[in-house]
């Protein structure tokens, strides 16, 4: 006669991990759009800013004041779940660039991305955004701050080539002054959507 299966304490525990992450799994799975993941790793540092997604009808808003087609190289520094750039490259054509600080943010990005099945036009970058290298962007989406903006000025201009459209949802630039502003419907009432386009060289 065969001896019942002891359990240790130590294999119950794993048993219950296994159960839990796969339940997750299903939940997320079952939900869609992923928003949540169990974090793995902290963030790089502390954010500059809190993630708080743009609604989808102001996504569609950034397509068009920025322009964007399939010439494009559009960079979201500070992509969140990655929806600009994956709208960018799935309606328009374009290629593109998620940059987050947070890691949790970066794999959302690309799950998201391996479902509306764009994933490989995309580089996905678990960075500081002051750290990028911006060079070959011809489009920069900015949802930060307008402290974050202001700080972000020196690097856009030493690193953009002339033309490159910038577009900020909400936060102005300080003193650059806007070539295009539009009102949209945000999450919290109407907001502004700024662009700009990197002057020539001096
Ligand atoms: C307000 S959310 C915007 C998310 C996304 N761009 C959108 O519009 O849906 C700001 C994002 O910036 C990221 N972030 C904050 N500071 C950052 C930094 N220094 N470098 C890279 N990402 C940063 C946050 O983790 C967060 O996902």
């Amino acid at each position: 006669m065969t001896a019942p299966m002891r359990l240790s304490p130590i294999r119950i525990a794993c048993a219950a991990c296994v159960l839990a992450a796969g339940l997750f799994t299903v939940v997320a799975g079952v939900a869609g759009t992923v928003h949540a993941q169990p974090v793995e790793r902290a963030p790089l540092r502390a954010p500059d800013i809190h993630y708080e997604p743009t609604p989808h009808n102001v996504v569609t808003e950034i397509l068009d004041l920025a322009k964007i087609g399939a010439r494009d190289v559009v960079y979201d520094l500070g992509c969140g779940d990655g929806r600009i750039v994956i709208a960018a490259v799935k309606q328009r054509g374009a290629r593109g660039v998620c940059v987050d600080i947070d890691p949790q943010r970066i794999r959302e990005s690309k799950v998201n991305a391996a479902r509306a099945g764009v994933a490989e036009r995309i580089v996905f970058l678990n960075q500081d955004l002051f750290e990028t290298d911006l060079a070959g962007a011809t489009v920069i989406t900015l949802f930060l701050s307008r402290d974050v903006n202001r700080k972000l000025r020196p690097k856009l201009t030493r690193e953009l080539e002339p033309g490159t459209r910038v577009i900020s949802y909400v936060h102005d630039m300080g003193a650059w002054a806007p070539t295009a502003s539009r009102t949209v419907q945000g999450a919290y009432g109407p907001r502004n959507l700024n662009l700009w386009i990197i002057a020539p060289r001096k």
